[in-house]
């Protein structure tokens, strides 16, 4: 038989394939999460993610030499703290975990850890929701000056990106504002721009007690029947002065990250999510998957579909397998 072309011939060994693939994954462009608690307490492994802690603040640094000597060098950190409140007061408290780790860690390794911070009050709220309650309904306006608050006092602590991640109206602009009035013009801001309700957060909220303790997040967070919807974000997010964009979660959401690929002139990040995490995990538990298989497939996919920076979960164990 003769064919006019033969896909199959940049498919016939290794080395070709290698040359023309499209997509090469890099622990560059990955960030690490952790959950940081408060000191004194033990470490503590999330039993619906396998292989994540909660990493007490006092012996954080001890902890995470071991990951910075396995090449991980940008982190985003959250917060679990065990005093929580209607104004979220532990989230920009002296005692609040991320902040001291922040600063042990800026001051132990400078410019050469990238560490990030989560900018929201559902760790610190004692309803567990992402903004504050007046009169039992969430206060965007309120809820702005708090979170300009807690970025500030990330910011003063010495983190180099903040990420806000509570989906009020107009944070991004406020953030911004405040630390350009405050003198911290370098304080990067990684926007949860397209951050949508979704049940692939579940065992999120266990690692940081954070569920709402009533109703739901579809007050503030994207229904995930629109995708036109997620371009508003993206105006008024760049518009307001993010220096990257996120969506969030980033597997059922390719075409969302494809979309912010196509128009967005900032860098675009995708959160490869904690049940997203988990799903991976009880697959190569139960046998189903071979775990380097279904990670680097479901990472490939979360860059070819456009994301140029990527948070997963998955990337220590990238690195101590050599996987990549
Ligand atoms: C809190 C926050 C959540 C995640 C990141 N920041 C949970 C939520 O919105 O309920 C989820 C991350 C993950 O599932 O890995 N605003
Ligand atoms: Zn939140």
């Amino acid at each position: 038989m003769q064919f006019s072309d033969r896909p199959r011939r940049l498919r016939q060994n290794k080395v070709v394939r290698d040359m023309v693939s499209e997509i090469r994954l890099s622990p560059d462009k990955m960030i690490q999460p952790y959950f940081v608690s408060e000191k004194g307490q033990e470490r503590f492994e999330v039993s619906s993610m396998p292989g994540i802690f909660r990493e007490p603040a006092d012996k954080f640094l001890e902890q995470f030499k071991a990951d910075f000597d396995l090449g991980i060098n940008k982190i985003m950190l959250f917060g679990v703290v065990a005093h929580k409140d209607e104004k979220a007061s532990m989230a920009d408290h002296v005692d609040n975990p991320t902040l001291r780790a922040v600063e042990a860690l800026k001051g132990k390794y400078g410019d050469d850890v990238f560490v990030a911070t989560d900018i929201c009050l559902c760790e610190y709220t004692d309803s567990g929701h992402c903004g504050l309650l007046v009169d039992g309904e969430i206060d965007n306006d309120a809820t702005l000056e708090r979170l300009a608050e807690m970025a500030l006092a990330a910011a003063r602590a010495g983190a180099d990106c903040l990420g806000p991640s509570d989906m009020m109206d107009g944070r991004i602009g406020h953030i911004r504002g405040r630390l350009e009035e405050c003198g911290f013009k370098d304080t990067i801001i990684m926007a949860y721009t397209a951050k949508y309700a979704s049940a692939y957060y579940g065992p999120f909220r266990d690692a940081a007690e954070s569920a709402p303790k009533f109703g739901d997040r579809r007050g503030y967070q994207m229904d995930y029947r629109n995708a036109r919807e997620a371009l508003r974000e993206l105006k008024f997010d760049i518009e307001e002065g993010a220096d990257i964009v996120m969506v969030k979660p980033a597997l059922a959401y390719l075409d969302i990250i494809s979309y912010f690929k196509d128009i967005s002139p900032v860098p675009v990040a995708a959160y490869n999510v904690s049940g997203e995490y988990a799903m991976a995990k009880l697959m190569a538990r139960e046998g189903m998957a071979n775990e380097m298989d279904l990670v680097l497939e479901n990472l490939t996919a979360i860059a070819r579909a456009g994301a140029d920076v990527i948070l997963t979960y998955h990337l220590r164990d990238i690195l101590k397998n050599g996987w990549l």
